[in-house]
């Protein structure tokens, strides 16, 4: 089944480009209606733009208040008729308005093993610096629904890598993104088959 997709990023954007690819290539069957961002500088905007995709920079502190913010944002995903959202490197908070109303139906890719190495202040680079500090053997890449949490929504896909001796945090984290471009895109393609449920 063809989903119109939203993604919201707040940086590069490569996993967003993974499901653009995806698309392009047939592998997914849904449509990125639109891309969203909390940053204005995201270059995950200009990959939606290269693509002729909508691309739309709205951030909570441009509205007077949280209630403002969130209409706003509401209304750009209903008037697109969006049926999922991916939270693809996005780093703002999801308003609880906005996850009840589209509850099960927004999905978040995460660069650890969740339950590890997850939830406040786990982001980006940080995420992998820690998992070398506590010198585990694997790490790698969880999709989950997003709930009213952070990062404790109903796992989708996990996939694991082998962390080798003398990894930097920067190689580390260029290896796990491989793993969330592959499985993101085949959680996303789970779900236009039905094969997914929360
Ligand atoms: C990546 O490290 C990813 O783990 C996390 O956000 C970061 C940026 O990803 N989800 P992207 O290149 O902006 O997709």
């Amino acid at each position: 089944m063809s989903l119109n997709i939203a993604v919201m990023v707040s940086g590069g954007g490569t996993n967003l480009q993974s499901i653009i690819d995806a698309v392009k290539s047939g592998v997914l069957k849904s449509k990125v209606k639109v891309v969203i961002s909390n940053n204005k500088n995201a270059y995950g905007l200009i990959r939606a733009k290269k693509e002729n995709i909508e691309s739309i920079h709205i951030s909570k502190k441009d509205f007077k208040n949280s209630a403002e913010y969130e209409k706003e944002l509401l209304k750009i995903l209903k008037d697109r008729e969006i049926d999922l959202i991916v939270l693809a490197g996005y780093l703002g908070i999801i308003p609880e308005s906005i996850v009840s109303e589209f509850k099960d139906k927004i999905i978040n890719i995460h660069p650890s093993l969740i339950p590890s190495f997850c939830g406040k202040d786990f982001y980006g680079i940080k995420v992998h610096e820690k998992a070398l500090e506590r010198g585990v053997k694997i790490t790698g890449a969880t999709t989950h629904f997003v709930d009213s949490g952070i990062d404790t929504g109903k796992i989708i896909k996990q996939k694991a890598i082998e962390i080798k001796e003398g990894t930097t945090a920067k190689e580390l984290q260029e290896q796990v993104l491989e793993v969330e471009h592959k499985i993101l895109v085949e959680s996303i393609k789970n779900i236009e088959q039905n094969k997914v449920n929360n």
